[in-house]
């Protein structure tokens, strides 16, 4: 896999980066991040990402980071490499202080880290043709899910939990069994010819393709409607989809091994599946 890095505005073979020990984000996963894929060398929805991690940095009180300068960065970036189907992973962190004390340091400077690397979206198309199987698994996340925070542990394991069953994704759920999202993407499901999904005040991160989907089926003539699925309902839903940025709209066939609906891709999947395709050669065909 070919990536490139760009460390405090330098940029290096991502094999090349080294951090300190004493990195906040390394010792207390003080930091936040974002993904964004890149279509044909140009970001998609990154004006909503960036607010997503302006939003991050602010809840987490990380002051003094130029977003300017850092977009910029990402673009020398891209340029450098020639990067075409491609992703980037910014990481912001603290930054660096002695001794290691848990109160914020009086002087840090965040940590600044972007890397692009080339993306091969063989394996995912592929599930998005036939569906993926899913489990469900105990939510044991924070309360804070909204920040898109590298502290990942949780959502790790669950993720672990699914690989190990040969599933794609862990549908987490709270201990009265409502489901909130999944280990790293967004899911909604249809029932009743309705697009449903955990409503967006809830301890779930605001994800930026959950948005975009929202107002796709709207465009779509799809209903819309923020709600909660409980594990006990799963038998009576018609289709259930995740979303995430490289993901895309997944199809889900299968949860703890029981098919959903009729246990392949349904209508309603496949009709948010097109629009979104859609809505990506649109921005790629705009100058
Ligand atoms: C917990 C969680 N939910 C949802 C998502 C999907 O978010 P997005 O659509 O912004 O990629 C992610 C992505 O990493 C995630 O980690």
């Amino acid at each position: 896999m070919r990536a490139l890095a760009n460390l405090n505005g330098q940029i290096m073979p991502l094999e090349e980066v080294k951090v300190s020990a004493l990195d906040r984000g390394f010792l207390f996963g003080d930091a936040v991040y974002e993904v964004v894929r890149i279509y044909q060398g140009r970001p998609w929805l990154e004006d909503e990402h960036f607010q997503r991690l302006a939003r991050s940095l602010e809840a987490i009180r990380i002051h003094g980071v130029d977003l300017v300068r850092l977009r910029r960065r990402v673009h020398d970036t891209i340029e450098a490499g020639q990067f075409r189907e491609a992703m980037f992973y910014i990481q912001i962190t603290r930054g660096t202080s002695m001794p290691r004390r848990h109160a914020f340091p009086k002087q840090a400077t965040p940590l600044e880290l972007v890397w692009v690397e080339d993306y091969d979206d063989g394996p995912t198309a592929e599930s998005r043709r036939s569906g993926v199987g899913v489990i469900t698994h105990p939510d044991l996340r924070w309360h804070r899910c909204g920040i898109k925070s590298t502290n990942l542990l949780a959502n790790v394991l669950a993720n672990q939990a699914a690989h190990e069953a040969g599933c794609a994704e862990a549908l987490l759920y709270l201990p009265d069994g409502t489901l909130t999202e999944a280990s790293h993407s967004s899911f909604f499901w249809v029932q009743h010819d309705a697009v449903c999904t955990t409503p967006g005040r809830d301890n779930i991160l605001p994800g930026i393709t959950r948005a975009l989907v929202l107002g796709l089926a709207g465009r779509a003539n799809v209903t819309v409607r923020e709600g909660h699925l409980r594990r006990d309902d799963l038998p009576r839903i018609d289709e259930l989809f995740l979303t995430g940025t490289t993901s895309e709209v997944l199809p889900v066939v299968q949860i703890d091994g029981k098919p959903v609906g009729r246990g392949e891709p349904g209508p309603v999947t496949r009709k948010l599946q097109e629009v979104y395709g859609q809505a990506v050669r649109e921005f790629l065909a705009r100058p």
